[in-house]
C-alpha cells in the first residue's frame, strides 16, 4: 500500500550548508505522525520543503509524494492549488499568520472562496461559521466580524484551525502549534487537534521540540537532530525502549512534576550520529542510528 505522504532521501542545503540530510518517512491517511528534535534540528525546513515554500537560497534533493504525486515537479500553480486544500497548515505564531485588518470571518472566507470558487455567499457563510463551531470559538457568528486581536492567543490558535481545515485537507502540517501558548491552552488546543484528527480521519505532521507533547498526540514518532534521523519507532517504542542515547536524553531532559529540580537536567550526549552511519531496525517498526 502506498502512503499519503512519502519523504525520500531528502536533504537541504542552504550554500552549501547542509540543514536537513538524507531524511526519510512516511505518514498514512488518518495517521498523526511526532516529528520531534531541538530547535535547529531542520523540522521546519523539512515541513516548508514539503510545501515548497523554502526560498531560493535552499537546494533540494530527494523525492516528496504525496497522494502519489511527485511535489517538486508540480508547477508553482499547482502547488497553489493543492496547498491549504489538500495539505495545510498551521505554525507556531498565530498572531503573524492573520492579517490584522481584517476580520477574522472574511479571513476564513478568503481561504474557502480561493480552493471553492463555487460556493455561494450562503455557503461560504455557513462553512466559516461551521469551521468556528468545530474549533469551540464562542458565538461565531457574531465573532466573525472582529478582527484578530480581539482574540486571546488560544483562541487565535483555534481561528487558525478552523482556516486550516475549513477546506477538508487530507494532511495537516503543524509546526510548533501550542510552543507559543500557555500551559493550560496548550493542553486545550492539543486535545482539540486530536479531535479534529479523529472527526476528520485527518493525517497529522505534528512538529515539537517537546517530546512530552508530541506523546500527547502521535501514534508514531521520528527524532531528528541536526538534520539527521536519529530513530522513527511507534509511540511506545520511543517511549518505553528509547534506542538512541539522544532520544533517551530528551525523555530525560522532559520536565515533569516530580523531577528533582536541584538536579542539572541530563546533559546531551556529545557524539554526533551522521547520516552515513546505518538505520537498524531493532523491532518490528523500530528504527534507530547507530554509530559505526
Ligand atoms: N532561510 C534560511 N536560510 C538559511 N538557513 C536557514 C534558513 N531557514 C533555516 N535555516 C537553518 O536551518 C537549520 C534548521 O532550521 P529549522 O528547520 O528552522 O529548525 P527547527 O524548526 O528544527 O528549529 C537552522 O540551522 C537554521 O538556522
Ligand atoms: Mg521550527
Amino acid at each position: 500500500m502506498s502512503h499519503l505522504l512519502e519523504v525520500d532521501h531528502l536533504s537541504v542545503r542552504f550554500r552549501e550548508r547542509p540543514v536537513v540530510s538524507n531524511l526519510s518517512f512516511a505518514i498514512d491517511s488518518g495517521e498523526v505522525l511526532g516529528l520531534v528534535g531541538e530547535s535547529g534540528s531542520g523540522k521546519s525546513v523539512t515541513s516548508l520543503a514539503i510545501l515548497r515554500l523554502l526560498d531560493a537560497a535552499a537546494s533540494i534533493e530527494g523525492s516528496i509524494r504525496f497522494a502519489g504525486t511527485d511535489l517538486p515537479s508540480l508547477s508553482p500553480r499547482e502547488m497553489r492549488g493543492l496547498r491549504g486544500r489538500k495539505i495545510a497548515m498551521i505554525f507556531q505564531e498565530p498572531m503573524t499568520a492573520l492579517n490584522p485588518v481584517m476580520t477574522i470571518g472574511r479571513q476564513i472566507a478568503e481561504a474557502i472562496e480561493t480552493h471553492q470558487p463555487g460556493l455561494k455567499r450562503r455557503q461560504v457563510r455557513d462553512a466559516l461559521i461551521e469551521a468556528l463551531h468545530a474549533v469551540a470559538i464562542p458565538e461565531p457568528e457574531r465573532r466573525l466580524r472582529d478582527y484578530p486581536h480581539q482574540f486571546s492567543g488560544g483562541q487565535r490558535q483555534r481561528i487558525l484551525i478552523a482556516m486550516a481545515l475549513v477546506n477538508r485537507p487530507q494532511l495537516l502540517i503543524a509546526d510548533e502549534p501550542t510552543t507559543a501558548l500557555d500551559v493550560t491552552v496548550q493542553a486545550q488546543i492539543l486535545s482539540l487537534l486530536k479531535d479534529l484528527q479523529r472527526q476528520f480521519g485527518l493525517a497529522l505532521l505534528f512538529i515539537s521540540h517537546d517530546l512530552a507533547v508530541v506523546a500527547q498526540i502521535a501514534s508514531r514518532v521520528a527524532v531528528m537532530r541536526h538534520g539527521v534521523l536519529l530513530e522513527s519507532g511507534t509511540r511506545d517504542q520511543i517511549f518505553f525502549h528509547p534506542g538512541h542515547a539522544y532520544t533517551r536524553s530528551l525523555l530525560g531532559a522532559a520536565p515533569t512534576l516530580t523531577i528533582d529540580r536541584s538536579q542539572p537536567l541530563a546533559a546531551l550526549p556529545a557524539a554526533e550520529t551522521s547520516a552515513s552511519d546505518p538505520l537498524v531496525e531493532e523491532a518490528p517498526g523500530h528504527w534507530v542510528r547507530v554509530s559505526r
